[in-house]
């Protein structure tokens, strides 16, 4: 039996690197909040898949207020953020059942594709965890901090050949990630994939897209327009 569908979304960040006091996910892109073009993705990659959105406690009734405002009628379960990306994922994951397919993305990844999103969830059946990565195209460089510089951590390289960036959404079979998320907060649990690394199974990936971008800075914001501005057009 093929097993239902969910998103979760995670919108609980403050968003403080991109400066300004409305969280990066509210900001608007193409006419509407990154968050709503997120979950536009998924609703057009897999009508009738189950969205899980996480927000900080102080955005609920704002997020409530601007789809009412806007007309963004999507069924949706909102859920209350933790302290940590792995806290909000973990809080969202109680409303997963087990024996679902759920993928979890930043909501501030809107430029991913409907075609990418449509591709993993088409290849999970018999899949556990699959991840997307994209290829570094940068040298990397091991640095630590010394007061107001950056100096040469000795004997610490970065192999360039081996290095992968690895985006969302990040698809999984619900048993699996609900048990991973079990564990105990580690530090090094930056996402999904780290979790259930370390809870011992193994991960299957997938090339990524480039233009996936998380939308951190104002640069990445000014990008992200233009990408989204130039598909309209085409
Ligand atoms: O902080 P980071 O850039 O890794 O955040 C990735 C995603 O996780 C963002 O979409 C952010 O809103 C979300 N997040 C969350 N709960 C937190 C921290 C981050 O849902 N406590």
């Amino acid at each position: 039996m093929e097993r239902r569908r969910y998103v979760i979304v995670m919108a609980a960040g403050s968003g403080t690197r991109m400066g300004g006091s409305l969280p990066k996910q509210f900001l608007e892109i193409g006419g509407k909040a990154i968050l709503q073009k997120t979950i536009e993705v998924f609703l057009e990659a897999c009508p009738g898949i189950s969205v899980v959105t996480v927000l900080n406690s102080d955005y609920i009734q704002y997020w409530r207020d601007y789809c009412l405002k806007h007309n963004f009628t999507c069924p949706q379960t909102i859920v209350a953020g933790g302290f940590t990306r792995f806290h909000s994922v973990r809080n969202a994951l109680e409303k997963i059942p087990e024996g679902a397919v759920v993928a979890v993305h930043d909501g501030v990844r809107p430029l991913v594709t409907p075609s990418l999103v449509r591709e993993m969830f088409e290849n999970v059946a018999e899949i556990p965890a699959l991840i997307p990565v994209v290829p570094c195209v940068d040298t990397l460089k091991v640095l630590q901090k010394d007061g107001d510089e950056l100096r040469t951590v000795e004997g610490a390289v970065a192999d360039r050949s081996v290095l992968y960036a690895a985006q969302t959404p990040q698809i999984f079979h619900s048993e699996l990630l609900k048990s991973a998320y079990s564990m105990a907060y580690d530090t090094m649990f930056t996402d999904d994939a780290s979790v259930v690394q370390k809870y011992g199974k193994s991960l299957s990936y997938t090339m990524g897209e480039r233009l996936n971008i998380k939308i951190t800075t104002q640069e990445d914001l000014l990008l992200a327009r233009a990408v989204m501005s130039l598909r309209v057009k085409d």
